[in-house]
């Protein structure tokens, strides 16, 4: 019942290309995570993961990112830059919500205030579904946390994954006979299981969890991320002041900017596989079916072979990263790795990326419309990092705005 924890960046990379682990980093969080796409394996996780990549497609990316992201932030933003003194935790969350709601397939018939304070709260709850297996509280504080998640999940299901499966049931139903075409049904993930639920083996119980894991896989990785970007950001203008004109003036920069913070702040800090068999690892010790083995991809991501001697510090500078890998292992690698990483980081940017219709990914929008907003930390109140878990993470971070 050994653990191996591997640290190396190119171990990391061979350890999660093997095709006998299985992941097993979210056993605790079973209530959302049993069964959905990042803990499947084997045959049934790449007919899935098939199936789900549809909707990843570029022309989907760029719709999204010039008509969709930045009217949703920019409206997301103006009530809290009106109160000029917020905490970017909120703000992150509530960019994030309806975001990822939308694309999961989850409605929002309402659209007010209580109904995305709602979402958001149900996310914080499911947010716990990925991290519990991190959590250092007691056995009670544990129970309750678990006892938490299934409760979130009921009350999801009742006010909103039902509504919102019944309705696309019923527009699939009409698609089928011929009454709306095709470009009427939403683009979204829950239209895309109802479609296809007889070739996937998806009974509904399963599907609540797709769905709810979707939500949770695309808004919680991005709220992490957001509040370290910004930290980072922050940092930077501190040490330089003139790097604030730059980081709105040259948005490729501020992109590189964004690979760098995920690079040292993957929002899941390690992956853990279970070995199905005897399986022979990159450094040639053998894990047995009794053993974990951990990938930290947060010691991977600061290798100084992999990114150089200041493999450690924040520099968007950098000569030195592994090739297609600015951000290091934060999206993960092999079978497993992550399908929304194209919304979240963009495009990597080539010599000839032409800066007007480059796709930079959900995080640079998000960052960038602070900016513009003169963003600053809370003079008055320093971040606050939240302790009961392993992950590093804010649990709050008061922000000022400069700017209307
Ligand atoms: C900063 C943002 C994000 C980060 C850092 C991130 C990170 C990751 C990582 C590390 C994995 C692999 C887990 C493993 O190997 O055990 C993963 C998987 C996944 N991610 Fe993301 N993610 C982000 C955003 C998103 C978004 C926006 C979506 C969708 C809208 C998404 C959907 C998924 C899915 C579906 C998987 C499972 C893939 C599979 O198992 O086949 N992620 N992500």
């Amino acid at each position: 019942m050994a653990t191996i924890t591997v640290t190396g960046f190119r171990e990391a990379q061979q350890t999660l290309s093997i095709a006998d682990l299985k992941q097993s980093l979210y056993d605790e969080g079973a209530a959302l995570m049993d069964r959905v796409l990042v803990t499947l394996h084997g045959e049934e996780h790449r007919r899935r993961r098939l199936l789900e990549m549809k909707i990843f497609k570029k022309d989907f990316f760029a719709y999204y990112e010039t008509q969709v992201l930045p009217k949703v932030i920019r409206e997301t933003l103006l009530p809290f830059v009106a109160a000029v003194r917020v905490d970017l935790i909120d703000v992150a969350y509530q960019c994030m919500v309806g975001l990822t709601a939308d694309f999961a397939g989850i409605d929002r018939p309402l659209r007010t205030e209580a109904e995305t304070a709602d979402l958001v709260r149900l996310l914080r709850v499911f947010g716990n579904a990925a991290t519990i297996g991190q959590f250092k509280g007691s056995r009670e504080e544990f129970a309750a946390l678990k006892a938490s998640i299934t409760q979130g999940m009921q009350e999801f299901e009742a006010r909103y994954f039902n509504p919102s499966v019944a309705r696309r049931v019923a527009l699939v139903a009409q698609f089928r006979q011929g009454v709306i075409a095709e470009d009427s049904l939403p683009r979204d993930i829950l239209t895309l299981l109802v479609r296809n639920e007889e070739q996937v083996d998806l009974p509904r119980d399963m599907m609540l969890r797709e769905t709810a894991f979707y939500f949770l896989a695309g808004a919680h990785t991005s709220v992490h991320s957001i509040s370290h970007v910004m930290h980072e950001l922050f940092e930077l203008c501190a040490r330089d002041p003139a790097q604030r004109a730059r980081l709105l003036a040259e948005p490729l920069y501020l992109q590189r900017c964004v690979h760098e913070s995920f690079r040292l702040h993957p929002a899941s800090p390690v992956s853990k596989r279970r070995p199905l068999c005897p399986v022979t690892l990159a450094q040639g010790e053998v894990a047995g079916v009794d053993d974990t083995v951990v990938v930290s991809l947060f010691q991977a991501n600061r290798q100084v072979d992999a990114f150089g001697e200041d493999a450690a510090a924040f520099n968007p500078q950098r000569a030195k990263s592994p090739p297609h890998m600015p951000y290091g292992l934060t999206f993960g690698v092999g079978v497993h790795s992550c399908l929304g990483k194209n919304l979240a980081a963009g495009d990597i940017p080539k010599a000839t990326t032409d800066s007007n219709t480059h796709q930079y990914g959900t995080i640079t929008l998000v960052a960038r419309e602070l900016l513009m907003h003169g963003v600053r930390p809370d003079p008055q109140e320093g971040p606050q990092q939240d302790l009961s878990t392993e992950r590093e993470t804010w649990l709050r971070y008061p922000i000022v705005f400069s700017l209307p």
